[in-house]
């Protein structure tokens, strides 16, 4: 019998805003989900070279958009420039924020540093979390593989909720989700297993696996008691799947 802990969010939450179904990362993405009835959503945040927090995955813009680059050399005027797909556009993260607040959608905020900026990625995010998402009904959760960015975010931040994010879950997961404050561990599910899963809730904190884009692994996976799984596959693993 899977423990139960104190999970207020989705269950189910559409990766990079629209799975595989939309351009990662984009307005349209998080539109699509929303449209599609998912009430949470998965994007990346990293600084650009003037400071604005941005929605992108990569250190680069080569892969997903039509120029090229490192976003920490690039100002948001010149971001904000080029096309994804056609007629997507980088978005700030104030702009995600707000949308996702106007859908009704809940935001799990990946920050997402370049090397070197690790610590005023998790401030700058944290920061601006903090003061978009007050009064809001639904706080986001804040997440990173950078325990730096974390640390940087429960400095400036300490109430907006934090996720500590892994692919394999390391043997000392325990004191470092104690030291960063956070509420749950977002891992790869890959590395889940029905004992840790029982261990992680049993210390009280929630369990978010990624990517998780086959039914029959989903159902296994909620089968160990997983709070939330963050899907590609919006078509095969719906808002209501269980
Ligand atoms: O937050 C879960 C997942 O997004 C982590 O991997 O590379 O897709 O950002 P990635
Ligand atoms: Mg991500």
């Amino acid at each position: 019998m899977a423990l139960r802990v104190n999970w207020p969010y989705p269950g189910i939450v559409a990766h990079r805003g629209g799975g595989a179904l939309a351009p990662e990362n984009t307005l349209g993405a998080i539109r699509l989900g929303a449209s599609m009835g998912f009430k949470g959503v998965e994007f990346d945040v990293m600084l650009a070279g003037d400071g604005t927090p941005v929605v992108i995955h990569d250190e680069t813009v080569d892969r997903t958009t039509n120029g090229r680059g490192a976003v920490p050399e690039m100002s948001y005027a010149e971001l904000s420039q080029l096309s994804i797909e056609g007629n997507e556009r980088i978005p700030t993260f104030e702009d995600a924020g707000r949308l996702c607040r106007e859908l009704g959608v809940w935001a799990n905020v990946e920050i997402k540093p370049a090397k070197g900026h690790e610590r005023a990625t998790g401030e700058a995010v944290a920061r601006m979390a903090r003061e978009q998402w007050l009064g809001a009904p639904l706080a986001p959760v804040l997440s990173s593989f950078s325990v730096e960015a974390l640390a940087g975010a429960r400095s400036v931040a300490p109430g907006v909720p934090r996720g500590y994010l892994v692919d394999r879950i390391p043997a000392d997961w325990r004191e470092t989700m104690r030291r960063l404050g956070c509420i749950a561990l977002h891992c790869n599910y890959k590395s889940l297993t029905e004992k840790l899963a029982d261990e992680i809730h049993g210390d009280g904190y929630a369990i978010v696996l990624w990517t998780v884009n086959e039914p029959e692994i989903a159902r296994q996976m909620l089968a160990f008691g997983a709070d939330c799984l963050v899907t590609d596959a919006l078509d095969r693993i719906g808002a209501d799947f269980r």
